[in-house]
């Protein structure tokens, strides 16, 4: 049922593994952070506030919540030498790679915070990880569309702070808007974590060998870069645009996806373990009609993405086999609402995910049952032969 054959290979972690931070059930489309409905923490609580439960377990004291926020905002400048490495990219760059290259070589500037037996060395590293991915998803954005890097500015808050860096401009005031902050912090919760999804159990898998946060949280977003995972954000924007240019004809597309012309599929639509609607695809589909209408912005993707959904929702194909929403079918509207280029849409998404990997990481670290990713196979090939005399 899991999709993989569990060998006993002695690592726990890699095909099916015990974790203690996020429960989901798919059937019944339920989804708790350390207990916690996900629904009850995007409605009361903040992403920080959320990152240092999914880390260390409980909800923080208000006085551990302002000690962890100040760490953060005390660690969101890169190092002056590091703001040269952007220049080494192509305007083109996918800001995926920019990402992923820039989080792997954080740990040549951080020595301090490579030993993953060194609690110490780990919450620096959880700490610099948190602080400093707003700050380079920013510089990503910034250096494809050629304007300058901004220093954080730490009297913000940590979204704020990200918004301000990505659109603001040294030669005028940037002001946030409340609003647009308020739903990228609930979307950044909704992201967090997601028990042993592709890009998490990479995280395990590369951490298992004993290797560095850094390197672990960068192999993360390369996993979480495909279309079938993370960049299905990314994927159902350039579907909703295509079926919007060819007429919009919803229907001609959906029997498309049922014929399975061309391996076309319903992006956004389908999950590995949703067998029901995803809980943060409920929230985000709330939230979408409500951000447009407070932006002023009037999408026709929005209501192509409605339709598309009600005449899936209704069609046997999808119903038999319980292919609903998932979380990236509504976010990509917002997020282009708000502003970002859609190759920017998964790079938020990692921005929510990084402390679910960062907590993961962690747990697999301190299992003392935790041996390294070593997955068997079933050999399937040629039997024993000889090479010709
Ligand atoms: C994320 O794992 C996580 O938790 C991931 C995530 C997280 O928070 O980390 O939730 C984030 O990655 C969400 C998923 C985003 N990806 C997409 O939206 C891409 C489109 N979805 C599909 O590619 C697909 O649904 C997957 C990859 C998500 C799941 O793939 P599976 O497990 O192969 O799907 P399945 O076994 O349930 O498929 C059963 C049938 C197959 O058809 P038949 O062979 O029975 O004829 O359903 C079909 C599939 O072809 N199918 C789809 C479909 N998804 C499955 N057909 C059309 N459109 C789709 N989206």
């Amino acid at each position: 049922e899991t999709g993989y054959v569990t060998l006993d290979t002695g690592f726990v972690n890699t095909a099916s593994c015990t974790s203690e931070i996020t429960y989901i059930d798919g059937d019944a489309g339920i989804l708790r952070y350390r207990g916690y409905p996900i629904e009850e923490l995007a409605e009361k609580s903040s992403f920080l506030e959320v990152s240092y439960l999914l880390i260390n377990g409980e909800l923080p004291t208000p006085e551990q919540l302002t000690e962890f926020q100040d760490k953060i905002t005390n660690h969101t400048l890169l190092h002056e030498r590091f703001r040269s490495f952007f220049n080494g990219f192509p305007s083109s760059a996918h800001p995926m790679a920019v990402v992923s290259s820039a989080i792997g070589a954080l740990s040549t500037y951080y020595p301090d915070s490579l030993d993953p037996f060194d609690p110490e060395q780990v919450d620096l590293a959880s700490i610099r990880l948190l602080a400093k991915l707003p700050t380079i998803a920013a510089y990503a954005y910034k250096t494809s569309v050629g304007q300058p890097l901004l220093y954080p500015d730490n009297t913000l808050g940590y979204v704020e702070n990200f918004l301000r860096m990505t659109f603001g401009l040294p030669t005028e005031k940037f002001e946030v808007d409340p609003e647009v902050a308020k739903v990228l912090d609930m979307l950044f919760i909704l992201h967090a974590d997601h028990e042993q999804n592709c890009s998490t159990s990479t995280v395990r898998l590369v951490g298992s060998s004993h290797a560095n946060l850094y390197a672990s949280v960068s192999a993360g977003v390369n996993a979480l870069w495909g279309p079938l995972h993370g960049g299905a954000n990314q994927a159902v924007l350039e579907m909703l645009e295509k079926i919007h240019a060819d007429g919009g004809d919803v229907k001609a597309f959906v029997n498309k996806v049922k014929n399975k012309e061309d391996g076309v599929k319903l992006m956004g639509f389908g999950h590995r373990v949703y067998r029901n609607y995803d809980p943060r695809a409920a929230v985000v589909k709330k939230a979408t009609r409500k951000v447009l209408d407070t932006m002023g912005v009037n999408d026709p993707m929005l209501d192509l993405a409605m339709q598309l959904e009600e005449v899936a929702l209704t069609d046997d194909y999808f119903v038999q086999r319980k292919l609903y929403p998932n979380v990236d079918f509504y976010t990509g509207i917002i997020y282009k609402a708000m502003g970002f280029p859609v190759n920017a849409f998964t790079v938020l998404f990692a921005l929510g995910r990084l402390p679910g990997w960062i907590a993961q990481w962690r747990e697999m670290i301190n299992d003392p049952a935790t041996k390294i990713g070593r997955p068997r196979q079933i050999y399937v090939g040629s039997p024993e032969r000889h090479y010709p005399a």
